[in-house]
């Protein structure tokens, strides 16, 4: 530490006496992302300069210099050139070397001269990627800068990854993004060093992909009915003869430019045909692909159950499926071709003739089974043209097909599964990689699906689970995020999912586990934010919102309140009761106490400036604080929020139903008693509850208050009855009973449950939190 500190004065004292002398560096001028495996930092530097020759001896060494002349260009206007003949000095030299790993690159830095190791184009271009990396920001800059001195430290870096299948999916089925924004994404993942992009080209609300034998595919299922003003879950469902406008596709030609282009950024891209649910937008193309025949529209937004699916039992679906591989298989080098296979409800093919005697004639004995039929035929037909069928962790029931790779993303169940009985898996959990989730305060972010993903929930990710055997983990080929789009209908928004949580994830893809560091990497994000700038992506800031938690004091009944941003590290400042946020404010250290209603404002700070979202809650005291809660049902065991606490604790549940904060009753209605100590008078209860639809939770559909002086004797003091109504969107909603002033020392909180939807499933309270005035 000491060495340093005397480094960056011995630096500064450099930079005093002379404007033109180069910066001394240190570790923490290093910040790149993803950590590489080795690095060692010497003294001396390499400067860039008009006259900096790249050496190369093969077109994949050219390939990836040029990305770093073109960034060059931009940012300075030079043309750096590529050479064949060894320079004196000032280049980069690109050397083949079998010996270093697959993807993986050497770089080394010295005065004049870098060089770059690595046996494939993927290795050269990850090791330009990390230059990109040691060259002063600016250089992502999309416009000219001026004065910068593009100046790298002499370094030696070994680097390699630790999984091969590193990737992100796009679904652009459900909303419809233009190949320009693919191809930007393409090169942002080159920047992470991932090099996968799977693209959820077919599911119910779109086709996206050109298929030239079947031309209805696109004419009428890349197109729905312009609903986007309502909430996803609801919109109607479109009569056949109303316009379809909403919508696009990739032509044949696009793909092959989206495909070329990935590849010169060292990216495979897979593509998926979804099957056998999933697929309305072909079934309204083509209605004899189902069970039942019957033209059906392109669904504007939510639909569950998926019910129109492709018959299992007709040839012709077979037929139909195989000339559409026939031509992905043209367009798409991948060794892997992803057929979905999730979620898909099996009523139709129950009461289908077709399926009923392919059930006979196969010896199949359920759906599940039919599934795996339908499965494990597309694999053969697959693997006869020499590539590998991978699809959703459903492909599993009712058996595996032989040569399938499964993507696991209901948890990791699948995925150790399938490494149990052999096959090769990709690592998705909904839990730490889809991207469609929160990934702040639900108040505080933009609508969502659900869910909640931070990105220091993402770089806590492991594909390797710790049960597995190394056989197992062997068969894990890496890990993916997948970014559903039902709430994503924008480029931008969708870089505000995808940014920084990517970063997160290529580190713990690419990176050591022993290296795994999140302080660490919190301290890198902040380089990392200004590249995003400069490269002009909406990236996310939701690491800086700050989020409060309560703990009660039962011995005092008050609430100490804790604020925290992501970052381990960091600087809130805090003020109380509406005074403002300036030179004032409190350094954050300890939780702070609450006796009494108290409203707080805060904000993270960086270099004594205020950054991120300003966080402002009102905590609303009450008689109930902190007082003894007594349940005679149960929550439920998913749903525990705060245990006993979490009725009475003022921090009240948001609209993310995982929050922490709520508690939750499956089917059961929910009864609690609340001891308030002593006999006090009170005149109003208040009880905090969610709606949402979705997920299947729903209001109480009657809340009741009961009073007792002696905990036994109960005397009802009001009751709210809430019948059953259709709602789309998330609403949360205090049932508050008054009542004439009394005194009373227990109270009984009564919520019953709908228990059934009117499709039959089960139904969920959900409770937070009780207010006693
Ligand atoms: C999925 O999220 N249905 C694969
Ligand atoms: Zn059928």
């Amino acid at each position: 530490m000491k060495l340093r500190a005397l480094i960056i004065v011995l630096s500064l004292l450099i930079f005093s006496c002379s404007n033109k002398e180069a910066k001394v560096f240190t570790e923490t001028d290093i910040q790149i992302i993803p950590k590489p495996e080795r690095l060692k930092l010497g003294e001396g530097h390499f400067e860039f300069n008009k006259n900096t020759v790249f050496f190369t001896t093969d077109v994949s060494q050219s390939a990836a210099a040029q990305i770093l002349i073109d960034k060059f260009k931009t940012v300075q206007g030079w043309d750096l050139k590529t050479v064949e003949t060894l320079p004196k000095s000032n280049y980069i030299q690109f050397k083949t070397s079998e010996d270093i790993k697959k993807e993986g690159y050497k770089l080394l830095a010295e005065n004049n001269i870098i060089t770059i190791e690595a046996n494939n184009f993927n290795g050269f271009l990850y090791g330009i990627e990390t230059l990109r990396q040691l060259l002063p920001v600016e250089i992502e800059s999309q416009v000219k800068v001026e004065s910068i001195d593009w100046v790298i430290p002499n370094i030696d870096i070994v680097d390699a990854p630790r999984f091969k299948w590193r990737g992100l999916m796009l679904d652009v089925s459900r909303h419809f993004f233009q190949k320009e924004y693919i191809k930007k994404t393409i090169d942002r993942l080159a920047y992470h060093k991932m090099n996968t992009l799977h693209l959820h080209l077919v599911d119910d609300q779109g086709w996206r992909i050109e298929i030239k034998e079947y031309p209805k595919l696109t004419q009428i299922g890349a197109y729905r009915v312009d609903q986007e003003d309502k909430p996803w879950d609801g919109r109607y469902t479109p009569s056949l003869d109303e316009k379809a406008t909403y919508g696009g596709f990739y032509t044949q030609d696009d793909i092959k430019e989206i495909v070329a282009y990935a590849e010169s950024r060292g990216v495979n891209v897979v593509p998926e045909i979804e099957m056998p649910a999933h697929v309305t937008s072909a079934v309204a193309s083509y209605p004899e692909l189902s069970c039942l025949g019957k033209p059906v529209s392109v669904p504007s937004g939510g639909l569950w159950p998926i019910t129109d699916i492709y018959c299992a039992g007709k040839e012709s679906t077979f037929e139909f499926l195989e000339n559409v591989l026939n031509e992905v298989l043209e367009l798409f080098p991948s060794k892997y071709i992803h057929v979905g296979g999730d979620e898909a409800t099996k009523t139709n093919w129950k009461a289908c003739a077709h399926c009923k005697k392919r059930m006979k004639d196969e010896n199949l004995n359920s759906p599940e089974e039919l599934q795996s039929y339908f499965i494990k035929r597309m694999e053969r037909f697959i693997s006869s043209k020499g590539r590998v069928l991978i699809g959703w962790d459903e492909i599993l029931e009712g058996g595996l097909a032989p040569g399938a790779t499964v993507m696991s993303w209901r948890g990791v169940k699948g995925g150790l599964e399938a490494s149990e009985q052999g096959h090769d898996v990709v690592m998705t959990p909904g839990t730490h990689c889809y991207f469609d989730h929160y990934q702040g305060p639900m108040n505080t972010e933009p609508l969502a699906w659900g869910g909640n993903t931070p990105v220091s929930k993402v770089y806590e990710f492991d594909p390797i689970v710790d049960s597995m055997s190394d056989e197992q983990a062997q068969h894990v080929l890496g890990g993916q995020a997948n970014l559903w789009s039902e709430y994503v209908p924008t480029e931008s928004h969708s870089e505000y999912m995808i940014y920084p949580r990517i970063a997160a994830l290529s580190e713990t893809l690419w990176s050591p586990k022993k290296d795994r560091d999140w302080l660490d990497f919190s301290y890198r994000m902040e380089s990392l934010f200004k590249s995003y700038k400069y490269q002009n992506i909406n990236y996310a800031k939701s690491a800086y919102t700050i989020s409060s938690d309560a703990k009660v004091n039962d011995a005092t009944n008050t609430i100490n309140v804790s604020l925290k941003n992501e970052f381990p590290v960091s600087d809130i400042r805090y003020v109380l009761n509406g005074a403002s946020l300036d030179s004032t404010a409190i350094a954050y250290s300890k939780p702070i106490e609450i006796k009494a209603t108290t409203t707080i404002k805060a904000s993270l700070y960086k270099d004594n400036k205020p950054v991120g979202k300003v966080f402002e809650k009102t905590f609303n005291y009450h008689k109930a604080v902190g007082k003894k809660v007594v349940y005679n049902t149960k929550y439920h065991n998913s749903y525990k929020g705060k245990e006993s606490t979490n009725m009475v604790n003022i921090i009240r549940g948001t609209k993310n139903f995982h929050d922490g904060q709520w508690q939750a009753w499956l089917v059961n209605d929910m009864e609690l008693t609340i001891d308030l100590d002593e006999e006090i008078e009170i005149q109003d209860v208040s009880v905090g509850t969610m709606e949402h639809q979705g997920p299947s939770i729903y209001f109480p559909t009657q809340i009741e208050v009961l009073l007792s002086k002696d905990g036994k004797a109960f005397k009802s003091v009001g009751k709210i009855d809430r019948p059953y109504k259709n709602n789309a969107s998330i609403i949360l909603k205090d049932f508050n009973i008054h009542f004439d002033p009394q005194k009373a020392r227990f109270v009984k909180v009564k919520a019953k449950n709908l228990k059934k939807t009117d499709k039959g499933g089960d139904t969920w309270i959900f409770i937070d939190e009780i207010v006693v005035r």
